[in-house]
Formats: structure tokens, C-alpha cells, sequence
């Protein structure tokens, strides 16, 4: 309560979720942009990041993204106990490891983004070079190709990047997150 009054707003976990180059880092590093600008607390967890460190252990088999994903959901819900907005973007595929980041948060305080952008989408765009590797082979496990993605059945939000722009998720986005911490002041 007393972390709400200083930073004047509460804490909560913002979670992207989508396939690799589905935009989910593009739009939450732009979205800690504009709530830092706001005078907000908010910070970017970001798979590629946590996984050069904390998860430098694990790989992408799917015993390690379970583990992955539960260890980035225990990191976002401490940072948003302190009161920052957590931006969190990992693929994170499977919808009970996502769900039980939900299930540890109060609620309204957990928003699933869905950035569904299809793989056909993804794999044209291919900004990191993974998808051609996938598809020769060199990389084993890959979501979307040779690894499963389960989409969240009732996400907050859901955004077709092929088909809205980042500036439209952007407004929608900021929209909604301003109402959840007007309500939870
Ligand atoms: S998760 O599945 O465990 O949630 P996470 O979001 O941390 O994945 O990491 C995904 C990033 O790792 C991708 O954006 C990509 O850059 C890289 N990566 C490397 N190998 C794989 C793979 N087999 N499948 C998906 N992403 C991979």
C-alpha cells in the first residue's frame, strides 16, 4: 500500500507471450519507453536477456522452458511486489506455466498480451537468422517449427502485428494498463 502511495501506482506483470519474432520485445521495450517517460516505474525482463544469466542452465527442451518460464514469473512477481510494472516477454508456449504466474499474482495485477503473429509472418521476417537454421535442421526444438506453442485461451489483450502497427498495439495497449492502475490505486 505504502509502495502504491510513493510510486503512485501498484505493481503488476505485463507478460508477452507469442512465437520468436512475433514483436513481443519490440512492443514492450517500446511500452517501457512511454511509462518510463510517464514518470512510472516499469522495467523490461526479457527472455534473451535472462537466459545469458539467471537461465544461462537451461535449454530449449521442454522440461527447461517450463523451468525458464517459472523462474522469469517468480522474477516478475518479486519486481512487481516492489511496485514496478513488470514488462515480461518470453515465449513462454505453454499455457500452465503461464497460468500459474496468474495464479501467484492478486487480482487484475497479471495481464496476458497474446502477440499473435502468425509463423508464416515470423518466418519472413526472420530478424535473428533462427528460422532458416530451424528449418535446416540446426537448431532442434524450435517453437513454431519442430517445438509446440499453445495460445492462451482468454488473454487481456491479443494484437495481430501483421495486421495492426506498433503505434496501434501501442494506443491499446497503454490504454488498457491505465485503467487496470487507476483501479488498483
Ligand atoms: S521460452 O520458450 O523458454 O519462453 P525464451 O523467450 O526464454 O523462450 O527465449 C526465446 C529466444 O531464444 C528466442 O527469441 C530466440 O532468440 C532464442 N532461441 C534459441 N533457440 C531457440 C529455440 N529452439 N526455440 C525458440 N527460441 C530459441
Amino acid at each position: 500500500m505504502e509502495r502504491t502511495r510513493r510510486f503512485g501506482h501498484p505493481g503488476m506483470v505485463v507478460w508477452f507471450t507469442g512465437l520468436s519474432g512475433a514483436g513481443k520485445t519490440t512492443l514492450a521495450t517500446q511500452f517501457e519507453r512511454i511509462l518510463f517517460d510517464q514518470g512510472r516505474a516499469a522495467y523490461l525482463l526479457d527472455g534473451d536477456i535472462l537466459r545469458t544469466g539467471l537461465c544461462q542452465d537451461l535449454g530449449f527442451s521442454i522440461i527447461d522452458r517450463r523451468e525458464n518460464v517459472r523462474r522469469a514469473g517468480e522474477v516478475a512477481r518479486v519486481l512487481a511486489d516492489t511496485g514496478f510494472i513488470v514488462l515480461a516477454a518470453f515465449i513462454s508456449p505453454f499455457a500452465l506455466e503461464r497460468d500459474q504466474i496468474r495464479a501467484k499474482m492478486p487480482p487484475g495485477r497479471f495481464v496476458e498480451v497474446y502477440v499473435n503473429t502468425p509463423v508464416e509472418t515470423c518466418e519472413q521476417r526472420d530478424v535473428k537468422g533462427l528460422y532458416r537454421k530451424a528449418r535446416a535442421n540446426l537448431i532442434p526444438d524450435f517453437t513454431g517449427i519442430s517445438s509446440p506453442y499453445e495460445p492462451p485461451v482468454d488473454p487481456e489483450l491479443k494484437f495481430r502485428t501483421d495486421q495492426e502497427s506498433i503505434e496501434q498495439c501501442l494506443i491499446r495497449l497503454q490504454e488498457f494498463i491505465e485503467n487496470r492502475l487507476r483501479a488498483g490505486r
